[in-house]
């Protein structure tokens, strides 16, 4: 008969050969799905997004001819990498989205991990989907060229959103932190298309007011609300960056749409969406 001391003898000297002998073999004839980031990697994207175009603008052979990029960039801070971009859009630009989505409004859903759901609470606004039109396709492809036309990431088709007075949307993340949907929301441009409000600013309670005043024009120097508020401003656009190179979200960018007090705020999301390669 064995006994029990013999079996834990054993588990003693074989769970060390296992550790660290047999399971390093094993990884290295089946490694294991890589989902970091690399943009040098150089494996084949097999299949494509799965993600299809419903959710995603992906290439369908048209090509437009658009005008020549005229906004200007200063870097609020870096990990995450946060860019605040002046006349990322012009006005005419700004203008023509506005009316692109005036008659396709319905109310703003959340997502909670596993439904879409109403819930003004948490989230008061009426969103529009916007048709890709030239305008829409200049600006996916100015959205790309700003992150370098790195492989792997997809912009997602656009939203208007349109928050009237006491419109608003809670902190909340971008991203989901896990690849659970085919991928995960690696950055965001927070454009705004309308600024004729009160209130209404993009809160960062976790991110550090920059000193010099030249800052004041952008965000709110005053006041009592944490962090860093930005103005709606015509136009401009701010930038961040969602994702860790591992590909875990990053904590500092919870953020939220403040109130609308007076008149109406019109943004626009562009998320871009990172889908790791597949290996066959
Ligand atoms: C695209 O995906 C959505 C769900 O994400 C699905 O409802 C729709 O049927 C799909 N369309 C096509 C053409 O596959
Ligand atoms: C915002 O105002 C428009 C126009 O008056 C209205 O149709 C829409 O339902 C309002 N949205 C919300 C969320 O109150």
């Amino acid at each position: 008969m064995i006994k029990l001391s013999t079996i834990l003898t054993s588990l003693f000297y074989l769970l060390p050969i296992y550790i660290f002998l047999i399971a390093p073999a094993l990884r290295q004839f089946f490694p294991e799905e890589s989902h970091t980031f690399d943009p040098d990697e150089d494996t084949v994207d097999l299949e494509g997004p799965i993600l299809n175009d419903t959710i995603l603008s992906l290439d369908d052979g048209i090509t437009v001819t658009c005008p020549p990029d005229t906004y200007r960039v200063q870097i609020l801070r870096h990990n995450p990498l946060v860019i605040y971009i002046e006349d990322f859009l012009s006005d005419s630009e700004a203008d023509h989205l506005v009316k692109l989505s005036e008659n396709s409004y319905t109310p703003s859903i959340i997502y909670d991990g596993t439904t879409e759901k109403i819930d003004p609470t948490t989230r008061l606004s009426d969103r529009a989907l916007l048709p890709r039109d030239t305008t829409v396709r200049c600006l996916e492809a100015r959205a790309k060229a700003f992150q370098g036309w790195r492989p792997h990431l997809y912009i997602e088709r656009m939203w208007a959103q349109r928050y009237n007075a006491s419109g608003h949307y809670r902190h909340h993340y971008d991203w989901a932190g896990s690849s659970a949907r085919g991928g995960d929301r690696a950055s965001t441009f927070m454009v705004y298309l309308g600024d004729e409000c009160r209130g209404g600013g993009t809160n960062f309670p976790r991110f550090k007011r920059p000193r010099d005043e030249r800052w004041c024009r952008f965000v709110e120097c005053e006041g009592e609300h944490e962090g860093v508020t930005f103005r709606p401003v015509k136009g401009n656009a701010i930038f961040w960056e969602n994702l860790r190179p591992d590909g875990t979200g990053y904590p500092e960018t919870w953020h939220a749409a403040f109130p609308v007090t007076e008149g109406t705020k019109v943004g626009l999301n562009i998320w871009s969406w990172y889908q790791p390669p597949r290996r066959r």
